[in-house]
């Protein structure tokens, strides 16, 4: 039962099932952007740790997760946020300045076409341990396995 609560996302071919970003990475993200009084997406955000991080630097943070488990104990642990149970796919991203993610290579070669048509020219994506292809790469921190991305017009 557990573990299908862990792996549902990834069985039903929406995206990443578990894992959770390196403390030491989000706290490199958020030393590298300053996401103060900005609008931060985080795709799929879990129990929250890094939409919480977020939040305290100042982000007005939006957490889209499909896990209504998941989705629950993130609301609960930052009220001040907003937390959007369902399908990232299905969410607009036209208010987005941040987007932060950390789903599977295939999942960002998805993401990535919905990022190029609706995030604005000026917007940063943000992507723990994969990369996103057919973006533009802004900047990388390898020891974190994290990487910065605008979205490129089509
Ligand atoms: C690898 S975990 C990352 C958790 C958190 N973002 C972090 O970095 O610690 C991927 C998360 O994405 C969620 N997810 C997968 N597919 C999704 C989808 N289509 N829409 C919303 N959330 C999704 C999963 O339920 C899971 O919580």
């Amino acid at each position: 039962m557990l573990s299908l609560h862990l792996l549902w996302p990834h069985i039903t071919g929406k995206g990443a099932g578990y894992g959770k970003s390196a403390r030491r990475a989000v706290e490199v993200a958020f030393k590298a952007i300053n996401v103060r009084g900005k609008t931060l997406y985080e795709l799929g955000c879990g129990y929250g740790s890094v939409l919480v991080a977020a939040y305290r630097s100042g982000a007005r943070a939006v957490g889209v997760e499909i896990d209504p488990i998941r989705a629950l104990i993130c609301k609960l642990r930052c009220p001040g946020c907003t937390v959007i149970r369902g399908d990232m796919f299905n969410v607009p991203l036209e208010d987005a300045d941040i987007v932060y993610i950390f789903q599977w290579p295939s999942v960002n070669e998805r993401l990535a076409e919905k990022f190029n048509r609706e995030l604005r020219r000026d917007a940063l994506v943000i992507s723990y341990y994969w990369e996103v292809p057919n973006m533009e790469l802004v900047a990388k921190f390898d020891d974190v396995k994290l990487y910065i991305y605008r979205p490129r017009k089509m």
